[in-house]
C-alpha cells in the first residue's frame, strides 16, 4: 500500500490523563472484570505520540520522559498493541509505523497513562494510514484494548458503566483545579482490584453515580464536588500502600476541597479552590516528603487529539 503521507511526515497526537471523581465497583465478574459506575474527568496532563510511516508489518516505539524506563518498548507496549490491532483490522496487517512517545502521565499511577497511549496510537495511526475508521469504530477498538481506552479517546467528563468502557457525556460547568500528588513506585491495577475483592467480596450494592456529584458538576460548585469525591478502590490502595492515608490527610489540612486516590492509585488527587491553593499543596506535600512531585492541572480537557 502506498503511503498517503510522505515518509518523513509525522502525525502528532496528544492524549490526556484522567481522574475518577467517583468510582463504585461491584463484585468480580466471571470474566475477571468488575462492573463499575464511575465518573471520569480528563485533566491537563498529557502524553504525546509522534507516528511515522514504516515498512509493512513493522511497528516500533521509543519512549522518553521521566519514567520512560518503566515503560516496555516491545510488543506489550499499549501503543504498539493498539497500532497492531488497527493494522490487523483495517489494513490486513500490511501497515507499519515507528512511534515516539513522550510520557508525562505517571506510569501505573491510576491516571490511565497506558490507556491514553493506546488511544493516541489508535487515532494517530488511523490518520497516518488514512484509514476509513469512524469515531465509533475507534471507540470499539479502544474497548478491546482496555476499559479506560474509550474515555481516553473522548475526554471531557463522562459517566462510565460496564467495565468503565460504556460512556455517556455529563454536563459540567466551569473548570476544576487539581493538585496531583505523584508517588515513587507503582500500584498494579489487578492487585488493587484483588485487594478490593478481599475487603468487599460482594462489592458495592449501589452501582450508580450519586446525584449530588452530577448536581455539583452542573452547577460548577467545586466545594460541593469536593465533598462528594469517592473511590471504592481507595481502601484497597491504602491497605497496600499505608502512607497514602497520610498524603490524603495532609492535602486536606493544606486547603484541598476534597481528596481521593485516583483510580487504582497510587496518585492522590486533590481538588483545590484555586491555583494558589494548588501551589501551597505542592510546596507542603513535597516539603514533607509525601510526594515525589505534585502536578497542578485542570479539567475537563479533551481526550486524544491531533496536534500536527
Ligand atoms: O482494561 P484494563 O487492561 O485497563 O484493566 C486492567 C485490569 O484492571 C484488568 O485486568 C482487571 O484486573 C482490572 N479491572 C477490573 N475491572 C474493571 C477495570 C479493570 O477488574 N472494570
Amino acid at each position: 500500500m502506498a503511503s498517503p503521507l510522505a515518509e518523513a511526515e509525522v502525525v502528532r497526537v496528544r492524549a490526556s490523563g484522567k481522574v475518577n471523581l467517583t468510582l463504585r465497583s461491584g463484585p468480580r465478574r466471571p470474566d475477571g472484570y468488575h462492573q463499575l459506575a464511575t465518573l471520569f474527568q480528563a485533566v491537563s496532563m498529557y502524553d504525546e505520540l509522534d507516528v511515522r510511516w514504516a515498512p509493512p508489518g513493522q511497528v516500533s516505539v521509543s519512549v522518553t520522559g521521566e519514567q520512560a524506563g518503566l515503560v516496555p518498548t516491545g510488543e506489550t507496549n499499549l501503543a504498539v498493541r493498539a497500532a497492531r490491532l488497527l493494522a490487523q483490522e483495517y489494513g490486513a496487517g500490511g501497515l507499519g509505523c515507528t512511534m515516539e512517545l513522550r510520557k508525562t502521565i505517571p506510569v501505573t499511577g491510576g491516571m490511565a497513562g497506558g490507556s491514553a497511549d493506546a488511544a493516541a496510537a489508535l487515532l494517530a495511526c488511523s490518520v497516518l494510514w488514512d484509514l476509513d475508521v469512524s469515531p465509533d469504530d475507534l471507540l470499539e477498538l479502544g474497548a478491546r484494548m482496555g476499559a479506560d481506552v474509550p474515555f481516553c479517546l473522548t475526554g471531557g467528563t463522562a459517566m462510565g458503566t460496564g467495565r468503565g468502557d460504556r460512556l455517556a457525556p455529563v454536563l459540567t460547568r466551569g473548570t476544576y483545579h487539581w493538585a496531583l500528588a505523584l508517588s515513587d513506585g507503582e500500584l498494579s491495577t489487578p492487585e488493587v482490584f484483588g485487594r478490593f475483592d478481599e475487603l468487599q467480596p460482594s462489592g458495592n450494592a449501589e452501582l450508580e453515580v450519586p446525584p449530588e456529584v452530577l448536581n455539583a458538576l452542573i452547577s460548577g460548585d467545586a466545594a460541593a464536588l469536593g465533598r462528594c469525591l469517592h473511590n471504592d478502590l481507595q481502601e484497597a490502595a491504602v491497605s497496600l500502600r499505608p502512607q497514602l492515608a497520610r498524603v490524603l490527610e495532609a492535602g486536606l489540612e493544606l486547603g484541598a476541597l476534597g481528596a481521593l486516590v485516583s483510580g487504582s492509585g497510587p496518585t492522590v488527587a486533590f481538588l483545590v479552590p484555586d491555583e494558589r491553593t494548588g501551589l501551597d499543596l505542592s510546596v507542603g506535600l513535597t516539603g514533607e516528603g509525601l510526594a515525589r512531585v505534585v502536578r497542578r492541572v485542570h479539567g475537563p480537557v479533551p481526550g486524544a487529539r491531533l496536534i500536527a
